[in-house]
């Protein structure tokens, strides 16, 4: 598509294509179910800084998830931006159904949400407010605790997952 698409009716694949020429990073949002004690996860393209004073970030989750409402309810949880290479936690987290932790390496934050072994940096956060957003609840979380680790990050663009290569300085 190569067109100018204006009006009212926004066809929801085009609106998937022209917004799949955004890249983006790709962030584990990570935490524990209350009631049972396992770990619950999803993937999320949409993680992003929203305030410095005070730490805040947001993400969109789309209402039908299965697993933030679980995250939600045991409160504190993990951002974990995803490692060049890391397609595999990628798949495994963005899954609907079945064990999303089987063969994702991870360990607890202090809080005890599961951190993902080998990603770029940590972030863990603590639920403040949901707005609405369509058929997205746009979530807003504290930042409580954060770190980094050495490695590029996975993107994601035009519906693959890749790599990024920082240019060359001259
Ligand atoms: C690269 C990528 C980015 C995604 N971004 C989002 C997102 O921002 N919000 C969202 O709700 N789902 C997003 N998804 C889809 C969810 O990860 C997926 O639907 C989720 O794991 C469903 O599982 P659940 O029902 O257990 O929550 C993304 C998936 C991928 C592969």
């Amino acid at each position: 598509m190569n067109t100018h698409v204006t009006g009212h009716q926004i066809d929801q694949t085009d609106f998937r294509h022209v917004m799949s020429q955004l890249p983006t990073g790709v962030v584990a949002v990570t935490g524990v179910e209350a009631s049972t004690g396992a770990p619950a996860g999803l993937i999320v393209g949409t993680f992003q800084s929203l305030s410095l004073a005070p730490p805040l970030v947001a993400f969109s989750v789309a209402r039908t998830s299965g697993s933030w409402p679980r995250i939600r309810a045991g409160g504190r949880f993990s951002a974990s931006v995803l490692a060049e290479g890391q397609h595999h936690v990628c798949r495994a987290l963005s899954r609907r159904t079945g064990d999303k932790f089987a063969g994702v390496e991870w360990h607890p934050s202090p809080d005890g949400a599961p951190r993902i072994g080998g990603a770029v940096a940590w972030i863990d956060c603590g639920p403040e407010q949901e707005l609405d957003g369509g058929d997205h609840v746009i979530v807003v979380a504290r930042v409580l605790r954060m770190a980094t680790n050495p490695g590029e990050p996975l993107v994601f663009h035009r519906g693959r997952l890749g790599g990024y290569r920082a240019p060359a300085v001259a």
